[in-house]
């Protein structure tokens, strides 16, 4: 059973079309305000989650690594915003601060790569997605919520993946 707690929720992934899906159901919960922190080696897969969070939400446009430019925003055709951020390349906490993510999460989700990085800057409530390389195609996926509104996408993902609340 993949189900912990309400604050809580692993998977296990199988492919990296099975990532997409997941991410897709996630995508279609968001709403300006949330803050998604995924965290994972290189190639854990979290650009490819993020491909699927952002078809999910509606995006118009392709997801691309944001490594040079640090944070891509996506458009939806309701003129809502999808903002993506890769942390690896930020040299230090202030450094991360002056890009004023705080205006971006108010404006729309936003979801960053390698928010380990940067914790220290970003919002104590968040959904943690903890991304681990455990066999070629396989990774497992752990959902961590800190806060309520994230209790409540935590239960709307169950309920969404496997029916059951
Ligand atoms: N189950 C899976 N889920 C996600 N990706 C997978 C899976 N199985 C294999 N892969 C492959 O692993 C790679 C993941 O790359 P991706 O760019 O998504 O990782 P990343 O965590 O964003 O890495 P980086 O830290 O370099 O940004 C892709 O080549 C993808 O096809
Ligand atoms: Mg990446």
């Amino acid at each position: 059973m993949p189900i912990l707690d309400k604050h809580n929720l692993d998977f296990i992934s199988r492919s990296p079309e099975q990532t997409r899906r997941i991410g897709m159901r996630l995508g279609a919960l968001l709403q300006p305000g949330d803050l998604v922190c995924l965290q994972g080696n290189l190639g854990a897969g979290k650009t490819t989650f993020v491909q699927g969070i952002a078809h999910g939400w509606g995006a118009l446009d392709e997801v691309s690594s944001p490594t040079f430019v640090l944070v891509n925003a996506y458009r939806r055709a309701d003129g809502g915003q999808l903002f993506h951020m890769d942390a690896y390349r930020i040299e230090s906490a202030p450094e991360a601060e002056e890009l004023d993510l705080d205006a971006m999460q108010n404006d729309g989700p936003l979801l960053i790569e390698w928010a380990d990085r940067i914790q220290i800057i970003l919002s104590p409530e968040h959904l943690w997605v903890d991304l681990e390389h455990s066999g070629e195609e396989q990774r497992e996926m752990r959902f961590r919520a800190a806060g309520q509104r994230y209790d409540d996408i935590i239960s709307e993902l169950q309920q969404s993946l496997f029916g059951v609340a």
